[in-house]
Formats: structure tokens, sequence, C-alpha cells
């Protein structure tokens, strides 16, 4: 158990632990998130969390980074330690990833599939 001080908290990044995130490789793709980040003494920068179904699941594995509300897709470790560098520490998120960013609402980038609407 642990109680973060966040003050220091530029990015909180969401990792989708749901089932269709793990298989294909949820555990691998958060490990080597928070691996990155403790390789680049960011730790105090950027908070992580491991979710459940994102309601994504094409997407598999989904990874989320607010406040700039970015969606990404098909995360691997590979693409999730190269998250960390551009987007996170350097502010140039993964464009081929990038599946929704967010400007007064949710926008879709067109790399993802359109999914179907809630009832409204
Ligand atoms: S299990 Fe990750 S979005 Fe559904």
């Amino acid at each position: 158990m642990a109680t973060w001080n966040l003050t220091e908290t530029q990015h909180h990044v969401l990792i989708c632990n749901g089932g269709s995130c793990m298989k294909q490789q949820g555990e691998e793709v958060t490990q080597a998130i928070r691996a990155e980040i403790t390789a680049q003494g960011a730790d105090a920068l950027i908070h992580t969390t491991r979710t459940r179904c994102n309601g994504r699941c094409q997407d598999a594995c989904v990874v989320t980074v607010y406040p700039e509300g970015v969606w990404y897709q098909n995360m691997t470790p590979e693409s999730g330690r190269a998250m960390v560098l551009e987007h996170l520490l350097q502010g140039n998120p993964l464009q081929e990833h990038v599946v929704y960013s967010f400007q007064d609402r949710f926008m879709a980038t067109g790399n993802g599939p359109e999914g179907k609407f809630k009832q409204i």
C-alpha cells in the first residue's frame, strides 16, 4: 500500500490490464513502461496505474495518458518505452499508435476501429 504525493506529477499513465490487453503483452507493456520511467529518473513526474478493461479491446494493448487525453493502441514493450522517451519526456506523442486525442472532446485519429456508440 502506498500514498504517493503527486504534486510533482505531470502525467498519469493508465495501462490496461484487462483480459484482452493481457493477451497482447499487457504485463510486459506495464513492466517496460515502469522500467523506462525509473531508468530515466522520472518516477516523480509520471504516475502509472494498472486498470481493468478500458472498453477498446480491439486496440489491445491500450495505454492512455492524462491530462493530455491521448489513447494509444497496439502498444508493445518497445512502443511503451518509446512513449516514455518521446511523449512523456519530450512532448511528442507516438502518432502511429494514437487512436484518440482530446480537444473539447475525444477526437478519433482514424488509426483504430471506429467502434460502436453507446446508447444515449
Ligand atoms: S481489456 Fe484492455 S481495453 Fe478491454
